[in-house]
């Protein structure tokens, strides 16, 4: 009835086939029309609360000094050594329940968390959210690795001591609450010193994983399970220290009371650190050359999208960013229809990404957090042998920090922008005749961070998986943004130092102690 009274025919007129200009691209452009998502009252509440973050009223300086002494440094340690031999005391349970109180004051902390990310390096709301839930999910996730520590029968498990955790700039409270939170699990008190360009963040992550402590102390006492689990302990067994880089930053890295080093940062970094200090110290992951390949059995429209959000999603400064997308065979051929579509469709996509301040909610892609400079810096700007522009970046900004993405064709085996992390918004194009010529191109590299295909060929997939030389290899997905116990997190090749275990994953913990009777780590 309604059918009739309704003049569809009057305002859908129907067509015999579908015209070409209605073949849309994959990813929303910045185009004048969008779609009715606004009318849901669920993202009418989150566009409230973002708009809180964004306006900054709760946004805070760093509130710490600076550590600027050898005998604070050696305080530091001091503390921290003495905090171990109660902890690695405190039975694995109370651990595990100490890092759920943890998980509970990081979700009462999301806001003050997110306001952080997007004040201090940047952030958009839309990276920094799923951030927090990161470093929830790590208390959890790690909250059952100390629980399953006690299961192991015929090893026992011993804490190694005081775990010193320095974190990266880009990741600035999951990646360091997963290294605090994996130390306090395998029962070692943490030392945190913040990246200096985001002490902030590091600062309101630490203060929740205290209140969390404190909570978890408080209920060991009136429990009588753990009565050394005290207030004290609460403040000791996880300290912030703002160490600068420099004179300083090494006293506290290779200082005699430090067991262990969690790193992630550049290569350099690590092996700095690895020279500094012997090698079994140190648990570093480090940078990457990550590729994303794609072959005719791809579908298209996925890939493109994925390729796009692993390369410019945190304006491409992520270990894991996608720098280079492999193309076989048609793919890269425009001669034929897929090549023509992929293509179309990628500078589209990449042109469409709006750049803007964090602070403004229609940004996708927010600016740097340092200026660029170097390799970075040459890579937005400069074009090595055989290479062309598909969209060519521009600095809108006096300082350097804010640039349009830059999508680049024609990058030649073994080049600077085949072969080097450049940690930033360009993604380069390389073409393979075959998928085996592709992963040449793609294991070619010295790092093995992420990598991933796009095929809907089961065969494809599988050759490739048997091959590719990755600690985490996407099938079908963007490669960036790990799931804690789903996609476990670490490097192979250069782009790990020590051990190698992968963050959110069953070894991790296990890794960080030190296992008696000679049995093997499980
Ligand atoms: N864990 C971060 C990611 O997967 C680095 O993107």
């Amino acid at each position: 009835a309604l059918g009739a009274s309704y003049p569809q025919e009057a305002v859908t007129p129907r067509r015999t086939a579908r015209p070409l200009d209605e073949v849309t691209p994959s990813i929303a452009g910045p185009g004048e029309f969008h779609n009715a998502a606004d009318t849901d009252p669920s993202v009418t509440e989150h566009r409230t609360w973002a708009q809180r973050i964004v306006a900054g009223d709760e946004h805070r300086p760093v509130q710490v000094a600076e550590v600027t002494t050898e005998a604070e440094v050696d305080d530091v340690v001091a503390r921290a050594a003495r905090a171990a031999e109660i902890w690695s005391q405190v039975a694995p349970a109370t651990r595990a329940a100490a890092l759920r109180a943890v998980a509970r004051r990081l979700e009462e902390a999301r806001t003050a968390l997110v306001t952080a990310m997007v004040h201090e390096p940047r952030k958009t709301v839309a990276e920094a959210d799923p951030e927090v839930t990161e470093a929830i999910d790590f208390a959890n996730y790690y909250a059952r690795s100390a629980e399953q520590l006690e299961e192991i029968d015929g090893a026992t498990f011993a804490p190694r001591g005081v775990t010193l955790v320095t974190p990266p700039w880009n990741f600035p409270v999951a990646i360091p609450v997963g290294g605090i939170l994996a130390a306090l699990a395998a029962g070692s008190p943490a030392i945190a010193k913040p990246a200096p360009p985001t002490p902030r963040c590091l600062e309101v992550a630490v203060d929740a994983i205290h209140l969390g402590l404190l909570d978890a102390a408080r209920d060991a006492a009136e429990s009588g399970a753990d009565t050394a689990f005290d207030e004290q302990l609460a403040r000791d067994v996880v300290q912030y220290a703002r160490v600068p880089d420099g004179d300083l930053g090494k006293r506290l890295v290779t200082h005699d009371g430090i067991a262990r080093v969690v790193l992630t940062g550049a290569l350099e970094t690590a092996q700095m650190f690895a020279e500094w200090t012997p090698e079994r110290h140190l648990f570093a992951e480090t940078s990457g050359k990550n590729a994303l390949v794609v072959t005719p059995a791809a579908d298209i429209d996925l890939a493109v999208a994925d390729l796009v959000r692993a390369a410019f999603g945190h304006a491409g400064q992520k270990c894991s960013a996608a720098s280079l997308g492999i193309l076989v065979g048609s793919v890269a051929d425009l001669r034929t229809r897929t090549g023509r579509r992929f293509r179309t469709q990628l500078v589209d996509a990449v042109r469409s990404l709006r750049v803007g301040p964090s602070t403004d909610l229609g940004t996708v892609m927010n600016p740097l957090t340092e200026p660029a400079s170097g390799k970075l810096l040459r890579a937005l700007t400069t074009l090595e042998p055989g290479e062309q522009w598909l969209v060519r970046p521009r600095r809108l900004d006096e300082e350097g920090r804010v640039w349009t993405p830059g999508l680049k064709t024609g990058v030649a085996p073994g080049s600077f922008f085949h072969t080097t992390e450049v940690f930033g918004p360009v993604l380069g194009l390389m073409t393979a005749a075959t998928l085996d010529d592709a992963l040449e191109l793609q294991n070619a590299v010295a790092f093995g961070l992420t990598g991933g295909i796009h095929s809907l060929d089961r065969s494809e997939i599988d050759h490739w998986l048997d091959r590719v030389e990755v600690g985490n290899a996407y099938i079908n997905r963007h490669i960036t943004g790990a799931i804690v116990q789903r996609q476990s997190f670490g490097g192979w090749k250069a782009s790990a130092v020590g051990p190698g275990a992968k963050a959110g994953g069953p070894n991790y913990v296990p890794e960080l102690g030190e296992w008696a009777d000679g049995a093997d780590v499980p």
